[in-house]
């Protein structure tokens, strides 16, 4: 008779444990501090919507954080708070690989092989105050293609979508937000000829184009940012391509702009190289500077990690690099990740510093001297909501999980590096026969 309850018995065991969890949860709730609403940043949180404005609840394992806690997901556009200055005296958020989405969907009936650095749409980037994207684009089904690829060629389980797609969110943010400003930077493998000049015409961003006329070749400041929303120069765009700024106008970006290595060689503590394509960093012939951090390998779970004290060190080690210049662009995978404040503190920070001489942007004054600042409490700790600008964003992954499991990631960016390596493996067989 008992025996034949074992598998009851066995199934009121699972009941009963996920009741005690239940009821754990429960306690944790309602004994945490705060909620609806009103977590402030490190605040311990079950939800969302906990958390304040701006906020998302998350966790960050790789530095044995488990439980989760309010993150900030949002940047302060320095603008909204300083306005009226030259472009390269900001510092811009900027994702890398924008469109490789983590949930974007694969071509049909193609199993996708590539590396994700990014988990929400780029609408939503650029609601949280993205104002730069890195986009690779290959030409690919007679079109011209996002793709996550090697050796220049687009495979269709590389692939993630025709970049007009992307392009045309581009186009509705300005267009719904007049004062904002969006560079866009281009790994460029299309050999069409003309092709950007199409793409960009047909997803309606002609109208916003910065002239490349007009863009500062001997490294003086760049018009303000005041300037640019007037003449609705809202839109830069760079190639890799030397060769497309005079048959298309579209600006090559070495000419303009300084970049630190890239990849694993860049994440060295305490050296900041320049990429092999870019001037010395402190070259004073290009007036805007781009900072990469990112490893050569995205991971999701080690984002929030690298986030944290590792960066703030990488921005004074370049600053110093670049004879004491403030990148203007941070480029970053997975920019909502961190232990707490991550990237969006670190902007704070270097904006604070170059626009009005104080420790976060959230201390400046409108209007007020250099060097007088506000009174924050805990700059860390209170992030302020940004009142002052046009946009709004909302903080959401496209995933409903806000929260890392750090070794099923971990588990699957391993099985991703392997068969990747074992794909070039027999490329390069297939090569060489
Ligand atoms: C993907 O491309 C390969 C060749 O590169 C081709 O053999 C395969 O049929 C393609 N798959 C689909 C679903 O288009
Ligand atoms: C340079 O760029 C890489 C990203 O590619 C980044 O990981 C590294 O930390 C950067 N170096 C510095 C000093 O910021
Ligand atoms: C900021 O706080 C300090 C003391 O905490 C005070 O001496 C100073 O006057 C304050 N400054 C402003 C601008 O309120």
């Amino acid at each position: 008779m008992w025996a034949c309850l074992a598998e009851l018995c066995r199934a009121s065991a699972v009941n009963y444990s996920y009741w005690v969890l239940l009821l754990l949860v429960f306690l944790i709730a309602s004994s945490s501090a705060c909620s609806n609403g009103n977590c402030q940043v490190l605040d311990a949180c079950v939800a969302a919507s906990d958390c304040g404005p701006g906020l998302y609840c998350g966790n960050c394992p790789s530095l044995g954080k488990n439980q989760p806690f309010c993150t900030r997901g949002r940047a302060i556009v320095p603008t909204s708070i300083i306005g009226g200055l030259p472009f390269n005296k900001y510092t811009w958020l900027v994702t890398h690989n924008s469109f490789s989405i983590v949930d974007a969907p694969p071509l049909p009936g193609v199993q996708r092989l590539t590396f994700y650095n990014q988990e929400d749409t780029v609408t939503n980037q650029l609601k949280n105050g993205v104002r730069g994207l890195m986009l690779d684009m290959y030409d690919f089904e007679n079109d011209i293609w996002l793709c996550h690829s090697f050796r220049g060629q687009c495979f269709n389980f590389t692939a993630f979508q025709p970049a007009i797609n992307t392009l045309r969110e581009v186009e509705a943010f300005l267009s719904e937000n007049p004062m904002e400003i969006v560079t866009i930077i281009i790994e460029d493998y299309v050999h069409t000829p003309k092709g950007l000049t199409t793409l960009f015409t047909n997803a309606g961003l002609n109208k916003y184009w910065f002239p490349v006329s007009k863009m500062p070749k001997k490294g003086e400041d760049w018009p303000t940012v005041a300037e640019m929303v007037q003449n609705n120069y809202r839109l830069l765009v760079f190639t890799s391509v030397a060769a497309k700024e005079a048959e298309e106008g579209v600006a090559y970006q070495w000419k303009y702009m300084v970049e630190n290595e890239s990849g694993d060689p860049g994440v060295v503590r305490g050296s900041c190289p320049n990429r092999k394509e870019s001037k010395p960093l402190n070259s004073k012939s290009s007036s805007l500077f781009l900072e990469n951090y990112f490893p050569t390998y995205p991971v999701q779970s080690d984002a929030c990690k690298e986030h944290s004290t590792p960066l703030a060190e990488m921005v004074v080690t370049c600053y110093k690099a670049a004879g004491n210049k403030m990148p203007n662009f941070l480029a970053v995978n997975f920019y909502m990740r961190s232990d707490g404040g991550g990237v969006f503190d670190a902007l704070d920070r270097m904006n604070g510093q170059t626009l009005c001489g104080c420790s976060t942007i959230a201390a400046c004054q409108a209007g007020a001297p250099y060097g007088s600042c506000k009174n924050i409490s805990a700059p860390t700790r209170s992030p302020t909501t940004n009142t002052a600008g046009s946009f709004s964003g909302s903080v959401q992954f496209t995933n409903s999980a806000t929260t890392v499991h750090a070794t099923s990631y971990l588990i699957i960016s391993t099985l991703y590096i392997s068969l990747l390596f074992f794909l070039l493996g027999k490329l390069q067989l297939q090569v060489a026969r």
